[in-house]
């Protein structure tokens, strides 16, 4: 991108220079678009169609731009339209310094072709001219009603992005975590006993023991660090009671605490033949007053929730990076009464970007403001009816 792109340094000059957007974005044979075309502004624009007509597709292209991959961790197959032989998207990326393109190539069978200003790029993720997004997919209730192990990987993501000198120890957990799981089911195939196999282990206790206090250590400060703004958003969006984060580790976070705790229950370990302590049986409980949603929730609160946490989790990520997430919000108004749909608004609509998909504009309170962008979508194709100010639109 030319000039450079917003950096946490510009965060003194102003919330435009942190605000990248996408201004346009062109697809080209993804999924049920032939050729398509729409301009975007800097504020909230709604993007309404039947069922089935390509909406969720428009915001899987516009991820798909801005990341070179899929939200929905589809193949190069079903990306691409049936019947051509190869999908192109480009995003517009507007800053207040200037304008970039990334472009991205799917050909099934060759590499993913990733472009930024026309010049090939190994990976966007890591790339400095692609904006931050926010995806929020009515399948991503899973984080609340689903099991654990989605939750640790969502915790893990956010270490990745607010305390990025953490994000390898994950990895560092889980390759200990496979060696002493390999040495104790080859101890247990030799009938060893306790005494032999402590003295086997103990390197491979070291280093498991090491990396889940710091594993520990990180994952908390992160549910800490994020707790506050969840439940502000929580408030703000209308969901009665407190809401909390609550981490719960399975194991301590000093790693001489888990190595003992590792010796004792070297037992139970060697008859399984596998670890069964450790930050890879963490979990998060989101509560609302004490209670865990996914039980005592209805199905708004619960989605009212999972926007609020990923909401206040977009907030963090603003303050500790400068740069404020586009939001991505797929199918969101649904389930929600109009009262809470209007303060959905109200909240997304100061944020700054925001692409959110509905069968029916009339579903988001003060669509008809024309500070609003309007993208409507029909099967194969979708076109802009107005492009949205970045103005905070008016209700009545
Ligand atoms: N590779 C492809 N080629 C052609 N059509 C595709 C391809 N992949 C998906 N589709 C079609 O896209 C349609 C779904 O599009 P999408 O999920 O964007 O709809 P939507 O507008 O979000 O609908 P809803 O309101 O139900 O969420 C389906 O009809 C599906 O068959
Ligand atoms: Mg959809």
């Amino acid at each position: 991108m030319d000039p450079a792109p917003a950096s946490a340094a510009d965060a003194a000059d102003g919330p435009s220079a942190r605000t990248p957007f996408l201004s346009h974005l062109r697809v080209r044979d993804v999924r049920t678009y032939e050729v398509s075309d729409v301009a975007l502004g800097p504020g909230l624009t709604v993007i309404f169609g039947p069922n089935g007509a390509g909406k969720t597709n428009l915001l899987e292209a516009a991820y798909l731009a801005c990341t070179g991959r899929s939200f929905r961790q589809a193949g190069d197959h079903e990306i691409v339209r049936r019947g051509a032989s190869a999908a192109h998207v480009t995003a517009e990326v507007t800053t207040a310094h200037g304008t970039g393109k990334l472009t991205v190539g799917i050909e099934p069978g060759e590499r993913r072709r990733l472009r930024v200003d026309g010049n090939p790029v190994e990976s966007l993720l890591d790339h400095p001219a692609r904006p931050r997004l926010s995806v929020f997919l009515p399948d991503r209730m899973v984080l609340v009603k689903g099991g654990p192990a989605l939750r640790r990987s969502h915790v893990d993501q956010l270490v990745a992005v607010l305390r990025p000198s953490a994000a390898p120890v994950r990895r560092t957990y889980h390759e200990a975590l496979r060696q002493r799981n390999a040495l104790l089911a080859s101890l247990r195939a030799r009938g060893a006993g306790v005494e032999q196999a402590t003295d086997e282990l103990l390197p491979w206790d070291r280093a498991v023991a090491r990396a889940a206090a710091e594993l520990t250590t990180a994952r908390a400060a992160v549910v800490a660090t994020i707790n506050p703004a969840v439940r502000a958003r929580a408030e703000e969006l209308g969901l009665a009671g407190e809401l909390e984060i609550a981490y719960r580790p399975r194991s301590a976070d000093d790693a001489d605490q888990v190595a003992e705790a590792l010796r004792e229950r070297l037992a139970g370990d060697l008859e399984r033949g596998f670890t069964h302590h450790g930050p890879h049986r963490d979990d998060l409980a989101v509560r609302r007053d004490g209670r865990l949603l996914h039980r005592f929730g209805s199905q708004g609160e619960q989605r009212l929730a999972l926007l609020a946490l990923l909401l206040g989790e977009t907030d963090v990520i603003e303050q500790s990076t400068g740069q404020r997430p586009i939001l991505l919000l797929d199918d969101v108004m649904s389930e929600l009464d109009v009262i809470r749909r209007a303060r959905l608004v109200d909240v997304i609509a100061a944020r700054g970007q925001a692409l959110v998909t509905v069968t029916e504009a009339e579903h988001v309170p003060g669509a008809d403001d024309l500070a609003v962008g309007l993208v409507s979508v029909v099967p194969g194709a979708a076109e802009t009816i107005r492009v949205s100010t970045g103005a905070t639109p008016a209700r009545d």
